[in-house]
C-alpha cells in the first residue's frame, strides 16, 4: 500500500527523519534508520513510489518534494556516518588502542616475474633499435614450426627439436599440429602477411618434450628476431646483436661469432659474449672458457625467403633467437631453470 501522499506529507517525513538521525549512536542504528526510510518498504520509498499514480499536478509538486527530500536524507545519512567512524577512531586512539599518527601497512603489490621482467628489457632494446614487437600462437602448425623454416618431414634436422604432437588428425590421416618448439615460425607469418622492410622481435612462450633438468624444461620462453630488407648483411647482424649485448650485459661486453647450423640460416652462427663475471678470464659462470653462448643466428636462409614469398634475389636479411630464462640466470646468477614455474615464493619474491 502506498501512502497519502502531499507536499505536506514529505516534509512530516522529512523533518521526523532528521529529528532522529540527529540521536544515532552508532552504524547499527544508522543502518536501521535508513531502512526505515530509504529501504525498499521505507516511509520515504513508499511516497516515492505512490507519485507515479498522481494527477499529473500533484505528480509534479509531490514528485519534486519527495526527490529533494530524499537528496537531503542521502547526504545527512554520509556525513552522519562519516562522523561516527570518526568518532569511533578518536575513541580509539584516545584510549591508547591505536596511534593513528603511525602510517598505515602497505598493501603488498607483488612483483613481476623474472621471466616477465627479462622479456620486457629484451624487447626494449630491440625496440630501441626500431623493432616491433609482435607475438603469435603457442599451437602451431607443422607446416610454420617446420617446413616453411626448411625443415621437411623426415628431415634429420627435426631431431634439434623435441615436439608435442596434439592429438588431432587431418582428413590425409597426418597429424600436423604441435605447441610450438620455438619462436622461429613467426618468421614465416610475418612475411607472409608483410612486405619488407621487416624488423621484428616476437617474444613468446615454447614447447618440448623434454626431460627436465637444472638447464632444460618442457616450457619456456624465447625471443625471435628478424630483420629483412634490401641489402642487408652479417654486418648488421654482428652489430645489432652487439648493441643488444651491450644494453643487457655491461658496455664494455665483447662478442663472439662461431659457425653453427640451423636448417633457417646460411651461414648459421651461435654468438657468445665474454664472460661478464670474470671479464674472460675464466670463472664458474662460464665453464672456464671466459665465454657464455647467449643465442643462435644467422643470415635467413633464401628457401626461407622465397617460401613467405621474398625474393632472395632482391631480399636478405637475418635471424636471431634466444632463451629469456638462460639470459636470467646469468644476469642474476639463477644456477637451476626449474626454479622459474615452480612458484616458490621465496625464489620469486626476490625479483
Ligand atoms: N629457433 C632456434 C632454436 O630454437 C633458435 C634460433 C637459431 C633462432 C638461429 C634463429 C636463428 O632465428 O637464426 O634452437
Amino acid at each position: 500500500m502506498t501512502e497519502e501522499a502531499s507536499v505536506g506529507r514529505v516534509e512530516e517525513v522529512k523533518s521526523k527523519a532528521l529529528d532522529e538521525l540527529g540521536s544515532i549512536e552508532s552504524l547499527e542504528q544508522l543502518e536501521e534508520w535508513r531502512i526505515a526510510y530509504m529501504g525498499r518498504r521505507g516511509q520515504l520509498t513508499q511516497i516515492l513510489r505512490g507519485v507515479g499514480s498522481l494527477s499529473p499536478d500533484e505528480r509534479r509538486s509531490i514528485g519534486a518534494a519527495a526527490n529533494k527530500a530524499k537528496a537531503t536524507l542521502e547526504e545527512s545519512l554520509t556525513q552522519r556516518e562519516q562522523a561516527l567512524k570518526d568518532a569511533v577512531v578518536a575513541d580509539l586512539s584516545e584510549s591508547g588502542a591505536i596511534d593513528v599518527t603511525l602510517p598505515g601497512w602497505p598493501a603488498p603489490l607483488g612483483g613481476l616475474h623474472p621471466t616477465t621482467r627479462i622479456v620486457r628489457e629484451i624487447c626494449e632494446a630491440f625496440t630501441f633499435m626500431g623493432f616491433q614487437v609482435v607475438e603469435g600462437p603457442e599451437v602451431e602448425w607443422d607446416h610454420y614450426n617446420f617446413e616453411m623454416l626448411n625443415i621437411p618431414k623426415d628431415h634429420p634436422a627435426r631431431d634439434m627439436w623435441n615436439t608435442l604432437w596434439v592429438d588431432y588428425t587431418d582428413e590425409n590421416g597426418e597429424t600436423p599440429m604441435l605447441l610450438r618448439t620455438h619462436t622461429s615460425p613467426m618468421q614465416a607469418r610475418i612475411m607472409e602477411n608483410q612486405s619488407p622492410p621487416v624488423r621484428v622481435i616476437v617474444p613468446g612462450k615454447c614447447y618440448r618434450y623434454e626431460a627436465t633438468d637444472a638447464t632444460h624444461e618442457w616450457h619456456f620462453y624465447q625471443v625471435e628476431g628478424l630483420a629483412v630488407d634490401r641489402g642487408i648483411t652479417f654486418a648488421d647482424l654482428k652489430g645489432t646483436l652487439f648493441e643488444f649485448a651491450r644494453r643487457i650485459f655491461g658496455q664494455e661486453r665483447k662478442v663472439r661469432f662461431r659457425c653453427d647450423y640451423f636448417p633457417f640460416v646460411e651461414p648459421g652462427v651461435d654468438m657468445s659474449i665474454d664472460c661478464f663475471a670474470c671479464s674472460g678470464k675464466g670463472c664458474r659462470i662460464c665453464s672456464d672458457t671466459g665465454w657464455i653462448e647467449i643465442m643462435g643466428a644467422g643470415m635467413v636462409h633464401p628457401k626461407v625467403l622465397e617460401a613467405a614469398g621474398y625474393d632472395h634475389n632482391i631480399y636478405t636479411g637475418f635471424a636471431f633467437g634466444m632463451g629469456p630464462e638462460r639470459i636470467a640466470m646469468l644476469k642474476y646468477g639463477i644456477d637451476d631453470i626449474r626454479l622459474f614455474y615452480s612458484n616458490d615464493l621465496r625464489f620469486l619474491k626476490q625479483f
